[in-house]
């Protein structure tokens, strides 16, 4: 408890200090900023400030949320514990909540297996990786023009060959381009996203496990973004009736579930071949199958203390409440402007004008991105605090 009570005096110390103190930090090193208190000082104060912009209102052009109280007990509980899952037989409390929150999430993702990552990224290459592994006959990836940019990462390094499909008006893989691609040159997997990074659109992921099984290919769902709404029953029919059918599926609660980073889960289907062959000899059990070496609980303490303590109700009205805001902004600017605007199911409101925005874009309330290969103005509703009225005042001069 000493160091806990000690890191809380020096959070209420820092928190007293007057940020806006103009000290310059260029040209200083971490180790000279030691030699005086008030550059260290002024610096955090300034990072806490800033780490206070997430409470806006109108804090909506990336899929920052603002982390729960909740959640920052279990970071806080992480950092306490500080153990390595790399030697599971040491921390007996901290593997079991692990273990409990995989079967928590396998249930709700209608998967098997599964592991904690540092993130949507890493997930998206790991299923790649162990679709190659699994099927030799072809070395191309079918993914949509609208697939995150991880996916051309993970081909990059994996040495596969992506093809990028087309997207419909609705933001979707063209099912119908992507059935003839097959066809024409067959597929090691199909990559379908639940919940675009720019618009939040979700591929029609029956067809594309249906496609994928035609060609015995794998089937990775990016569900990065738009996973979180596998905990609200009126949200179902987007996964489809097949969704249990996915190789593997990879959803990131640091996203629209308000978790602190790194927090991201891949599921499989069925249980993966290890990614080492080699058996270290300092080690009572074998590495687990993902990438990570040593890990603790920084990726499922924040969640699992938040679903723990609040429930799943709770954490569903926390998710629905940006959903709807998203829906009020998007009729506010059907009310008050002649702008094409596009409602996401997973909280993103796209839409075009010809006005200048890059102002309010500068101040972190909207980001500019393409939808359907158009260009956009991007409104990202996660937070619980960003506000449909707040963010329509902004726009009002431009209306
Ligand atoms: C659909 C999708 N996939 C993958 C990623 C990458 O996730 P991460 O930033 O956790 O690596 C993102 C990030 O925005 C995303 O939206």
């Amino acid at each position: 408890m000493n160091r806990l009570s000690h890191t809380l005096k020096m959070l209420e110390q820092f928190s007293q200090i007057d940020s806006t103190e103009n000290i310059s930090t260029s040209n200083i090193t971490p180790a000279e900023q030691a030699a005086d208190p008030r550059i260290l000082a002024s610096q955090v104060a300034k990072l806490l400030a800033e780490g206070e912009l997430h409470q806006q209102s109108t804090w909506a052009a990336h899929m920052t949320a603002v982390v729960s109280p909740q959640s920052l007990f279990g970071q806080l509980l992480s950092g306490l514990h500080n153990g390595n899952l790399l030697s599971p037989e040491l921390y007996p409390t901290l593997a079991a909540i692990e273990q409990q929150m995989i079967n928590w999430l396998c249930r709700l993702f209608s998967q098997q297996y599964g592991h904690f990552t540092a993130g949507g990224s890493y997930g998206n290459l790991e299923a790649l990786w162990q679709a190659k592994q699994a099927i030799s006959s072809s070395r191309i990836v079918y993914a949509s023009h609208a697939a995150h940019y991880s996916i051309n990462k993970a081909c990059q390094i994996l040495e596969l060959d992506l093809r990028s499909i087309p997207c419909n008006d609705n933001d979707q893989m063209d099912i119908a381009t992507l059935r003839s691609a097959c066809l024409a040159d067959v597929p090691m997997a199909i990559v379908a996203t639940a919940g675009t990074p720019s618009a939040g659109s979700f591929d029609a992921i029956d067809d594309c496990i249906l496609v994928a099984q035609q060609h015995q290919a794998w089937c990775h769902i990016d569900a990065a973004w738009g996973g979180s709404l596998r905990l609200l029953p009126e949200y179902q029919s987007l996964f489809g009736q097949h969704f249990a059918k996915a190789d593997s599926i990879c959803f990131d609660p640091h996203k629209a579930w308000g978790q602190p980073k790194p927090a991201s889960i891949l599921l499989y289907q069925r249980p993966m071949p290890s990614m080492m062959s080699m058996e270290p000899d300092y080690l009572q059990q074998s590495p687990t199958i993902g990438f990570a070496g040593s890990r603790g609980g920084e990726a499922f303490l924040p969640l699992w203390y938040t679903v723990s303590s609040l429930g799943t109700k709770v954490l569903q009205q926390l998710c629905r409440e940006p959903l709807d805001q998203a829906k009020q902004f998007s009729q506010q600017l059907c009310d008050n402007t002649t702008w094409p605007n596009y409602l996401s199911p997973a909280g993103i409101v796209c839409f075009e004008t010809t006005q200048d925005l890059s102002k309010l874009v500068a101040l972190g309330m909207l980001s500019q991105a393409k939808r359907a290969d158009r260009a956009v103005y991007r409104v990202v509703f996660t937070s619980t605090l960003v506000r449909a009225d707040a963010l329509i005042t902004q726009l009002q001069p431009y209306f």
